[in-house]
């Protein structure tokens, strides 16, 4: 079976890019392969954050994972500095990471210019992320697109430490590969940007009945369709890409050909998938509310992830710190 490891920032509300891009794929990939998914909570304070509401945030996302369906019978989920190896392995790192690479990370420079002092931990960031694959020999990485640069990052300090060190003792990094779904990448509700906790245009998964359909109902569509009697084109309308995460196939047909032939207004393309998505999220925001209503168990599953995956991380760790010549505690 195949190693799969994948995270989420606990920097908001999961939402159904997250859900579309990754989360749902998550679910799938549990009953076929190795899993461990993360709340990588030592990621998210890269970024300003309101510390007194982390740890809350952290639950809520756990309590998110666990209502669409992540099983922890079927895959190991846990928080990330609930195990410590994950930094140490990110300062191993470090030390083969090209300055420039890191400098070069989109994602990096965006978040950089949006901040007037950018700390050493936002340049660092996709390092942790090589940390949080390589500590666990994960060959598969189930991500959006706004992930693959990272990941080609992840790959080639796998290649530097590899090539540098693996001679003293035959332990190697597999090279992670990127897993895409199909809604790789779900624009936000303004269907100009990506769908982001922190650009405000999303819809929460666990949003209301109510919420839903008010995000819905102004949401942006084919930017082509001016008026009720223009015939529409689904394929570059966001709101069509969510419906292929929440409409049967046959709904979407339906839907396609009723938005080229004008057949339908956006409007009530959208009552459609507003029903679909109240639909298959009603039974997600009951399990949320049961495990909200008892977050000690939550705390306890979280714990319980920790300490398999710790098992898994403490293995990696001595070998990595062998091959890097670091003395043994034991020796001392
Ligand atoms: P994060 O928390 O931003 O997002 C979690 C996952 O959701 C995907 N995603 C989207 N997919 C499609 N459309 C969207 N609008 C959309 N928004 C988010 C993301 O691609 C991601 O897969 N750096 C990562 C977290 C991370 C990680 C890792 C991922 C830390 N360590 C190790 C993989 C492996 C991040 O910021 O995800």
């Amino acid at each position: 079976m195949a190693r799969v490891f994948s995270g989420i920032q606990p920097s908001g509300e999961l939402h159904i890019g997250n859900y579309l891009g990754a989360v749902q794929h998550w679910v799938k990939l549990q009953r076929q392969h190795d899993c461990l998914f993360c709340v990588v909570d030592l990621h998210a304070i890269t970024q300003p954050y309101e510390a007194s509401s982390l740890s809350q945030r952290t639950i809520d996302m756990a309590v998110g994972l666990y209502a669409v369906g992540l099983d922890p019978q079927h895959a190991i989920v846990f928080v990330q500095s609930h195990v410590p190896e994950h930094t140490e392995l990110n300062w191993l790192l470090n030390t083969v990471t090209p300055l420039g690479e890191l400098e070069r990370q989109t994602q990096f420079k965006d978040k950089a210019q949006r901040q007037a002092s950018v700390a050493a931990g936002l340049l660092n960031y996709p390092v942790l992320q090589a940390a949080d694959v390589l500590l666990y020999r994960a060959t598969l990485v189930p991500v959006g697109e706004d992930q693959l640069q990272h990941l080609e990052l992840m790959r080639e300090i796998a290649r530097r430490w590899n090539a540098r060190f693996t001679n003293n003792g035959g332990f190697a990094f597999p090279e992670p590969q990127a897993l895409l779904s199909t809604a790789k990448r779900v624009l936000g509700l303004d269907g100009q940007a990506k769908m982001s906790k922190s650009l405000g245009n999303t819809i929460g998964l666990l949003d209301s009945p109510e919420t839903i359909w008010e995000k819905l109902k102004p949401a942006a569509t084919d930017p082509a369709r001016v008026t009720r009697k223009d015939p529409g084109n689904p394929d570059i309308c966001n709101i069509f890409t969510i419906h292929q995460g929440f409409s049967s196939p046959e709904t979407q047909a339906r839907v396609a050909h009723n938005c080229r032939t004008a057949g339908w207004g956006c409007l009530d393309c959208k009552r459609v998938l507003a029903d679909n998505m109240i639909a298959a999220l009603a039974p997600v925001r009951e399990r949320a509310q049961a495990l909200q209503a008892e977050p000690s168990g939550v705390r306890a599953t979280l714990r319980a992830g920790a300490a398999k995956a710790r098992v898994l991380a403490r293995e990696t760790m001595t070998q990595v710190r062998r091959c890097m010549g670091l003395l043994d505690a034991g020796e001392a």
